[in-house]
């Protein structure tokens, strides 16, 4: 007789691949969590905390449209390591506008194994500077099976 018969052995391998595609499933990540993109929230400790990212992961930054309270928010990714240390925007690329963060939020996927430098680009780099909206983050590939 079978150790295992062949459904059973059906049954474990149906398992195992499962449990490698639950593994291996992109996340979707709010940034910021519950604070979301704001003013004054430290995104270098958020992303200390929340690391590693894997390639095809999702961000998400939620943050309200101008108003009384703030002068407005947006998205850009920085082009190197130095750009981001200054808040330099000169050579940024515009991602999302103050509106762009409503609702739903502004999605980004993490495609690439490559640094992402991000950071609002609002007041002249002050929310960048000052309200340390700015972060790095590196996915890394997925391990392999
Ligand atoms: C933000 O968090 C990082 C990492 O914990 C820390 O090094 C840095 O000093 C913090 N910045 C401020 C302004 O608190």
């Amino acid at each position: 007789m079978a150790l295992v018969s062949s459904a059973q052995l059906g049954f474990i391998l149906l398992v195992a691949a499962a449990s490698l595609l639950e593994v291996s499933e992109a996340k979707t990540i709010v940034v910021g969590g519950l604070e979301g993109w704001r003013f004054g929230f430290n995104y270098t400790e958020w992303v200390l905390q929340n690391s590693p990212f894997y390639i095809n992961d999702e961000l998400v930054f939620k943050y309200d449209p101008p108003s009384k309270t703030n002068s407005g928010y947006s998205v850009y990714l920085l082009p190197n390591f130095g750009s981001y240390m200054t808040c330099d925007f000169s050579k940024a690329k515009i991602l999302a506008s103050e509106t762009g963060g409503d609702g739903e939020g502004f999605k980004v996927e993490l495609n690439q194994w490559r640094p992402y430098y991000f950071a609002s680009g609002n007041e002249d780099g002050y929310n960048c500077k000052d309200g340390l909206m700015k972060f790095f983050a590196v996915p890394l590939p997925h391990p392999k099976y």
